[in-house]
């Protein structure tokens, strides 16, 4: 027999993980509240998915699998579902995780909500093509990666499901905006260790929270909230996990490549542009003919404040042709959880579009056509009908001069990962 002193260090973590997650299931949710509200969010919504890595060609009338590779509580999983019952897509949603606890809160969300296109499986996403599943059409895998003692082992596990049409919505955490995190988690390793119970562990890192002095790198972190926000759950994911790691921009980009897969696009794209955070247009303009990679790299140097990467990743032979673009009338464009007439009143005032990431000011100008046309996307028009519609209140207004003006918008609406395309 093996005492448990005699465990290697990293079946000891894998252990931890493992006993993390039953006793506190991630993120905390209550079943009940699926009678009021689908949780949503990137990635893995359906028109993201459609627009990141389809092209916006998706025929939802056809056979859709997708896996949920470490689906916690279930948010993903419930949110992909829903979309795909309310488009009647003959879909199969695989949820894989290692918790029993949280697969059983994700079942009661989907029992709530009736959904009976949900396949549960309890394991590793390391064992995964034991699950005989067969090949997917689409990966969500967020926030689980960064857990596993190698990382790669487990992207390249994923890479092997994925079929020849298809790609990855992946969350892995950010090494800069999560400055202070890891000298804390130590701190705490030595003042609440494992061997306390999790309750007690808690109790502990609560105290020492409330009395960290203002110097402490994880007390001036503003970036960061699942401490106060997402109660002990989050809590105990945040600073007493067994084992996390966070990524820089390159960091990730090895690990998407060890899977042999490469990166579309982050959302939200702007956050991965150094002019965002270049006032200086003369600097900014430097950085605009640098490989896509390098800018995202350099963006996260001047940020400092991205706790996360969102990506969609796909094969590199895909990844030139994957996101829908602008090309044509056909094209149908999609505010996502905006409504357009309510903004196209706000935009008229201002001229422009502007936001704020995270404490960064971000501002772009909008097109003098941009209320017009914001009033008109309802996600079923076309840009070809828009124009006719637009066209009754300027004649003069050409197909050129009207599309110039919607890349315009698009371009400020895409950037903030609030305007999405797909094709007719
Ligand atoms: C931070 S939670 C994220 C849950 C969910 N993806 C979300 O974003 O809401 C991490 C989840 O990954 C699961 N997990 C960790 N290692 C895993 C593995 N090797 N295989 C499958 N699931 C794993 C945990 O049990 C936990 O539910």
């Amino acid at each position: 027999m093996t005492s448990h002193s005699d465990k290697p260090d990293a079946t000891r973590r894998d252990e931890a993980v493992q006993a993390h997650y039953e006793a506190l299931p991630y993120p905390a949710r209550d079943a009940r509240d699926e009678a009021r509200r689908l949780v949503v969010g990137s990635p893995s919504q359906l028109i993201e998915i459609d627009h990141y890595l389809f092209a916006g060609r998706r025929d939802w009338s056809q056979p859709f699998t997708a896996l949920i590779a470490g689906g916690g509580t279930g948010d993903a999983c419930i949110m992909l579902a829903q979309q795909l019952a309310d488009r009647s897509c003959p879909a199969q949603v695989h949820y894989l995780d290692l918790s029993q606890a949280a697969r059983t809160v994700a079942e009661a969300r989907a029992t709530a909500r009736n959904l009976a296109n949900i396949v549960f499986h309890t394991g590793s996403l390391l064992d995964i093509a034991s699950l005989g599943i067969g090949k997917v059409d689409y990966i969500d895998c967020t926030g689980v990666l960064h857990h596993l003692e190698a990382p790669e082992a487990g992207m390249r596990a994923l890479a092997a499901m994925l079929g020849e049409e298809a790609g990855i919505g992946v969350m892995v955490y950010g090494a800069l905006g999560r400055s202070g995190v890891y000298p804390l988690q130590a701190a705490l390793k030595e003042l609440a260790p494992q061997s306390l119970p999790p309750a007690e562990r808690i109790k502990i890192a609560r105290r020492v929270l409330d009395a960290l002095p203002q110097t402490n790198w994880f007390k001036r972190n503003p970036f960061l909230g699942d401490h106060v926000q997402g109660g002990d759950a989050g809590l105990f994911d945040l600073l007493l996990h067994a084992r996390d790691r966070a990524y820089t921009v390159e960091e990730f980009a090895q690990l998407v490549a060890a899977g042999g897969l490469a990166i579309a696009n982050f959302i939200e794209p702007v956050r991965y542009r150094p002019e965002t955070y270049l006032s200086d247009a003369a600097l900014a303009k430097r950085t605009r003919d640098m490989p896509f990679l390098e800018r995202a790299a350099l963006a996260e140097k001047l940020a400092g404040n991205l706790t996360k990467h969102i990506a969609y990743l796909t094969w590199p032979r895909r990844v030139a042709d994957c996101i829908a673009q602008a090309d044509g009338p056909h094209v149908i464009p999609i505010l996502r959880e905006i409504d357009g007439a309510a903004m196209a009143a706000s935009v008229a005032k201002a001229g422009a579009l502007s936001g704020d990431l995270d404490g960064v000011k971000w501002r772009a100008a909008l097109p003098p056509l941009a209320g017009a046309m914001l009033a008109r996307i309802d996600g079923k028009r076309s840009l070809g009908e828009i124009h006719r519609d637009v066209q009754a209140l300027d004649k003069a207004l050409d197909w050129e001069r009207f599309k110039r003006q919607f890349d315009q918008l698009y371009a400020a609406f895409n950037a903030a990962n609030r305007m999405l395309l797909r094709s007719r």
